[in-house]
């Protein structure tokens, strides 16, 4: 029996006032409604979030209210507090928000053993990481070079973390391998001298196969360089510490986390140790204290004014009924640039899925596509389409108050840019403005046309003070929670990725045929297509 998440009542009425937003705009609830600014504008510290510029208004926070009833929000909201199996598919709870609870807010209300077991990794970590300072300091040739070989979570948000909040000029430089395209690897092999390189394997699992054949072929590297024992250098951070141990990590080097921090939610956790040797622990505390401020103002904040229940909100809506199929991150910081790839994890492994939690179809839109860039760039490539496409693309923009460098005038100059983008989405530009600015020009009928923009564009605007921990660590929780959030509107199960599995599996069998192994026999039956690209290839 299938369970549909939203009543014909609800459905109808969301459908409704999207047929007026359609046809009103954006603009229109701006002149309005002279307190949308007070509104739809959210201040926390740190973090300010402007969601004035979208299609939010009193009546679908009000009919999404209804619909966090009827998908009983609150109750869901409190099993994940509770360390409820809220992962059905693999029947695990989803606790990783343990590891930023330092000041035990009272918040959680998992079983004590659960807390003592955050508690200890986190203490773990700590030593761990002293431990590591203190043997890298009495090192004869210094450490100039980490290389962290990890993928998808076990990569992706150290790598954010360390280039947001490393010093500008940072003596140890940290290479993230992901790619199985050893093109990558062996361009950063030639970067390094293995006398002044460290290696920090990360893996969940310690099964992955791209981690573990990189770290085989940088192992081989060191030895090719004069090294007999090159182990000696690498650490293994994981959750499955034997299968480390099993790998050839000395056991003194095994750096574990609890196997309940999901993947891409493991960046508050060990799994951020290459960035941690940089930026040093007492900031990397401060990330912690961030995301858990955040995590306050969601569990503690009505839905009415909590940023991440709203945000969730808008995704919904606008996947649902206004038929958008994505949203772009603009982070107008160049410390950012590894965001979007980082929430496009987050997102769509989270909540890109058909089923819902009982297994049954789903029966609305779930993750949009998530992309986007970094400004000013995108201002010179993708930009075009948002002001003028066919597509309506909700968009957000991350904008940094002040800068950690002195050239202040690239600052302004960078968010006078954000700013704009936003204003131009909103306001477009109609005949009447194209002819008053250009009416000495004589331009043709065409030209004239060709300048027009709708306007009436959502987009969100997040401010930040500064980049600091803290508001790093905030930012990222909200889009965890965000995704939580969506997850519950959508009714499905946001912490398994079961749809990574075929390929995987897939890949151990094309390989052989790859090799042209004709003993090898494929166990599945491939499709002609992939069955004449594995010829073409064999054949080259
Ligand atoms: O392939 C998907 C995935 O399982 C991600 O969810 C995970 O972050 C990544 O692979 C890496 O897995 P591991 O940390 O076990 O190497």
């Amino acid at each position: 029996m299938s369970t549909t998440s939203i009543s014909p009542s609800i459905k109808g009425a969301l459908s409704a006032l999207a047929s007026k937003d359609l046809h009103s705009g954006i603009k229109h609830k701006f002149a309005t409604d002279p307190s949308r600014i007070d509104k739809f504008t959210h201040d926390l510290g740190e973090f300010y979030l402007d969601l004035s510029k979208t299609h939010i208004s009193d009546e679908l926070v009000s009919k999404y209210i209804e619909f966090a009833q009827e998908v009983r929000f609150e109750s869901k909201r409190f099993d994940f507090l509770a360390g409820a199996k809220i992962n059905n598919s693999e029947s695990r709870s989803v606790l990783h928000t343990l590891l930023r609870d330092s000041s035990n807010q009272g918040i959680s209300m998992v079983e004590p053993d659960s807390l003592k077991q955050a508690a200890t990794s986190k203490q773990q970590f700590i030593e761990q990481y002293q431990a590591i300072q203190t043997k890298l300091a009495s090192r004869n040739v210094p450490v100039a070079d980490i290389i962290h070989v990890g993928i998808g979570g076990s990569s992706l948000g150290t790598q954010l973390v360390f280039e947001a909040l490393k010093e500008l000029n940072a003596s140890i430089k940290v290479h993230f391998i992901g790619n199985i395209d050893a093109h990558q690897l062996v361009d950063v092999l030639s970067q390094c001298r293995a006398e002044s390189t460290l290696v920090v394997g990360v893996s969940k699992t310690f099964t992955t196969a791209e981690t573990l054949q990189n770290l085989d072929s940088i192992a081989n590297w060191f030895r090719s360089s004069g090294d007999s024992e090159p182990l000696s250098k690498f650490y293994g951070v994981t959750a499955a510490p034997t299968k480390a141990i099993d790998y050839g990590i000395y056991s003194e080097n095994v750096v574990s986390f609890p196997n309940w921090v999901g993947g891409r939610y493991s960046v508050w956790s060990s799994v951020s140790l290459s960035a941690a040797l940089v930026i040093g622990i007492d900031r990397f505390n401060e990330l912690l204290d961030g995301a858990a401020e955040l995590d306050k103002h969601f569990y503690q904040q009505p839905l009415k004014s909590n940023v991440c229940f709203l945000a969730a909100m808008l995704d919904h809506y606008y996947g649902n009924f206004l038929e958008v199929k994505s949203r772009a991150i603009f982070a107008y910081d160049f410390r950012l640039r590894s965001l979007v790839d980082y929430l496009q994890q987050l997102e769509t492994e989270s909540n890109g899925k058909d089923r819902q939690r009982d297994g049954t179809p789903v029966d609305q839109q779930t993750s949009p596509v998530v992309w986007g860039g970094v400004g000013t760039d995108v201002q010179h490539s993708v930009f075009q389409m948002l002001h003028q496409g066919t597509a309506m693309i909700p968009s957000e923009f991350i904008l940094v108050a002040r800068s950690d460098h002195e050239m202040d005038d690239h600052h302004q100059e960078l968010l006078a840019n954000g700013l704009a983008q936003t204003a131009a989405l909103l306001a477009g530009q109609d005949l009447e403005t194209i002819e008053r600015i250009h009416g000495a020009e004589n331009l043709s009928d065409s030209t004239k046309h060709a300048k027009i923009f709708s306007g009436d564009r959502p987009s969100s605007t997040i401010l930040l003070e500064r980049l600091t921990p803290r508001a790093l660590g905030g930012l990222l929780a909200f889009y965890e929670h965000r995704t939580f959030c969506f997850g519950v509107l959508t009714n499905i199960n946001s912490y398994d990725q079961m749809g990574v599995e075929l390929g995987k599996r897939l890949a151990k069998q094309v390989k052989p045929l790859l090799a042209c192994d004709q003993k090898q026999k494929s166990v599945e039956e491939f499709d002609p297509s992939t069955l004449n690209l594995i010829a073409r290839i064999n054949k080259i």
